[in-house]
């Protein structure tokens, strides 16, 4: 069940819909545990002000925001790959930090932190302007009823706000597997004035880019699967 109204946040003027809905979904004992005894020790907090992220990752390096992580299986494995960022997740969804608190544990990951709350909110009042070296968004929750098109995260007010944020030279790398999404966001992306395309339109996968659960589903599916990666002129 989705519900239409707009969501105003008592501590902000500016109310915005929602992008997410919260779910009483499925969550193991073990990420249940994750997040009792770890989302003090890697988590930041939300708070209506710019935080200080080389203070709270303990180290001054180029960083990465990642808008949705889900089961944070991409967001292990780059952070991995790339020791060298530091990796910023924000996620809504509990079963998704608990897991994603796991990995940080098990794989010994000092290169990541979670804030759990709704993005929209935290790149609005916690990331300042021209800190970002990149920017993810991997298969965000495709809305694909029409009516519900508004939900989507990729839009131009948000992109406009997220774009300010990225430093010069920095990237916003997103990624879906359905068509019109996909149609949506080169539309979106290629509209604001900060941002230029790396490719034609749709780039090809990099690298560093593993492929998901849900890429894998929907390529069983029949979907396709389309890049896009932007950077901050
Ligand atoms: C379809 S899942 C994709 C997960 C993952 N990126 C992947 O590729 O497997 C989208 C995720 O984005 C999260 N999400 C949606 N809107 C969000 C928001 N405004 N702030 C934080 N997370 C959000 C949802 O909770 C969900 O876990």
């Amino acid at each position: 069940m989705t519900t239409e109204s707009t969501v105003t946040d008592p501590q902000t003027p500016t109310p915005h819909i929602r992008s997410f809905v919260h779910r009483r979904g499925h969550i193991t004992q073990g990420q249940r545990e994750a997040l009792e005894t770890l989302l003090e020790k890697w988590s930041i907090p939300y708070t209506p002000k710019p935080a200080d992220f080389a203070a709270l990752f303990g180290r001054k390096a180029p960083q990465i925001l990642e808008i949705g992580f889900g089961m944070g299986e991409t967001t292990e494995r780059i952070a991995l790959a790339r020791p060298d960022d530091n990796f910023l997740g924000v996620e809504v969804f509990n079963a998704g930090v608990g897991a994603m608190l796991k990995r940080i544990e098990e794989s010994e990951l000092q290169n990541v932190r979670i804030i759990q709350h709704d993005a929209v909110e935290v790149v609005r009042d916690m990331i300042a302007p021209d800190s970002l070296a990149g920017v993810h968004i991997y298969f965000p929750d495709p809305w694909p009823k029409k009516r519900h098109h508004k939900r989507r995260l990729i839009q131009p007010p948000f992109i406009a706000l997220l774009a300010s944020r990225i430093a010069p030279g920095g990237y916003i790398h997103c990624a879906t597997d359905w068509e019109n999404y996909a149609e949506q966001m080169l539309e979106v992306l290629s509209g604001n004035e900060l941002l230029e395309n790396t490719a034609q339109d749709y780039a090809p996968r990099p690298d560093f880019r593993p492929q998901t659960k849900f890429e894998t589903r929907g390529l069983r599916l029949g979907h396709g699967v389309w890049d896009l990666i932007f950077r901050r002129k």
